[in-house]
């Protein structure tokens, strides 16, 4: 997939992964639309690109086809990133004081996660089949979010791990499905990235992080994820595949 000139849509445009993935794709000369539910930043990063941006929630059927009409709004929608997201605090399948995990957190989390990345790819590819067919017949590639959460979650993640799984569950299943339609699916299973979520976190748990992470010792920056979006994107024989993004590290249990 050619980036120059091609529509691309990035859910959770407005921060971390997602921005850096806007401006990077933006900057490899893709017509970009940010697609985020929260406005005022979603404003101000599409505003500082000159990119369009559309508010609303990935899992709404209504605000994630409106996203995908806006990005297809001048010509085909050939790139999706799929990068909205997050852990919903999290907690243990069954607390310490005996407690069950409450379904409705379980629920939200896997709503916002796993629900809402099939609501983007499902309304992405449907909009992608109907592309003109470039070299082999590609008519656009979709890039999902999961984590190493969804290998090797953590005690407390049992929703968070569980949703993301299901996205890296989800790769080689729709990457079968949409063949047909030249449409490719790759996933990347980001470890600890320094994002906004990490800034706020105490210097000493950050510090205690990072040295955990192989090589090299530090979070991931937001810009190697969007330069491995924009691999997955022009790679034409990257297919249903799932990539982790995380200096060789391997989550302990807690
Ligand atoms: N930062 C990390 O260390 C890390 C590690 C592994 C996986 N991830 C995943 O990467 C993705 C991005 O994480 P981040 O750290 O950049 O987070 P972030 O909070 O900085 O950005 C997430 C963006 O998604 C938007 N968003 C959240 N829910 C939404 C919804 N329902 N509809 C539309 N937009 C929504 C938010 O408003 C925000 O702008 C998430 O899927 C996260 O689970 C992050």
């Amino acid at each position: 997939m050619e980036i120059t000139g091609t529509n691309a849509l990035v859910t959770g445009g407005a921060s971390g992964l997602g921005e850096a993935t806007a401006r990077h794709l933006h900057a490899r000369g893709a017509r970009v639309t940010v697609f985020d539910r929260d406005a005022e930043r979603a404003a101000a990063v599409a505003d500082s690109l000159g990119a369009r941006w559309v508010t609303g929630d990935v899992t709404d059927e209504g605000d994630t086809a409106a996203a995908v009409d806006a990005a297809s709004s001048d010509g085909p929608l050939g790139i999706v990133a799929a990068v909205a997201g997050g852990a919903l605090g999290g907690g243990r399948t069954v607390a310490r004081d005996g407690t069950p995990h409450p379904l409705d957190s379980f629920r939200g989390t896997v709503d916002l996660n796993l629900v809402g990345t099939f609501n983007t790819v499902r309304l992405a590819a449907a909009e992608m089949a109907g592309n003109e067919p470039g070299e082999d017949g590609e008519r656009g590639v979709i890039v999902t979010t999961a984590s190493i959460a969804g290998y090797e979650g953590q005690i407390g993640q049992i929703a968070y791990g569980a949703a993301k799984a299901g996205i890296i569950g989800m790769t080689i299943i729709s990457a079968r499905d949409l063949a047909a339609m030249g449409v490719r699916v790759n996933c990347i299973a980001p470890g600890t990235m320094g994002t906004r979520a990490w800034d706020l976190a105490p210097a000493e748990m950050r510090e205690k992080l990072e040295a955990k992470v192989p090589f090299p010792p530090r979070f991931g920056h937001p810009e190697e994820f969007a330069a491995l979006v924009e691999h997955m994107a022009t790679n034409r024989y990257l297919n249903g595949q799932v990539i982790r993004l995380d200096g060789a590290i391997r989550f302990d249990p807690k």
